[in-house]
């Protein structure tokens, strides 16, 4: 454990950084099973536009988990071990792609990405001046998630627009 680095933190205790950052661990991982399998089981139009993009989304949100559990390790914390407990203590659930529709999953995953911007700005007001280290941290990640809803919306829009020239 690090102790300066944990002297530096003003008003907040470590454990209070600690559970926070680990439910965040809980979505990303949450994230990213659900944009790994809502890649492999996708069907219909623009499909594979859709699949390159879930994959991307996939491979970031695993890069922010790993992110988490690094900064949680350096604050002396355990990041979640098993995962079981994702469900139980994530901010924004699972949502399982039972309707395989492109759309449906695009949908599924824009409210995913809009869960995941209103809890990092939480978390981003928790830490202003008080974690400067981890406040980075969640601004890079946050940002990351802002690009996601923006990547899946114009996607969506896309689609729509497709199918209503085409009158689908
Ligand atoms: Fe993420
Ligand atoms: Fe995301």
């Amino acid at each position: 454990m690090a102790k300066r680095g944990i002297s530096i933190l003003k008003d907040i205790e470590a454990n209070t950084v600690i559970n926070l950052l680990n439910r965040a661990y809980c979505d990303e991982w949450l994230a990213y099973y659900q944009y790994f399998i809502e890649a492999k089981v996708i069907k219909g139009l623009m499909k594979d536009a859709a699949i390159s993009e879930l994959n991307l989304h996939a491979t970031d949100e695993l890069r922010h988990a790993t992110l988490i559990s690094n900064r949680i390790i350096q604050l002396g914390g355990t990041p979640i071990l098993h995962p079981g407990d994702f469900l139980k203590h994530s901010n924004c659930g699972y949502d399982a792609p039972e309707n395989p529709d492109v759309s449906s999953i695009l949908n599924q995953a824009i409210k995913g990405e809009q869960c995941a911007i209103s809890t990092y700005s939480n978390l981003l007001e928790i830490l202003r001046d008080k974690d400067i280290v981890t406040y980075d941290i969640v601004s890079q990640i946050l940002a990351d998630e802002v690009e996601h809803e923006e990547d899946l919306q114009s996607l969506f829009d896309d689609l729509k627009e497709f199918m209503e020239q085409f009158k689908l």
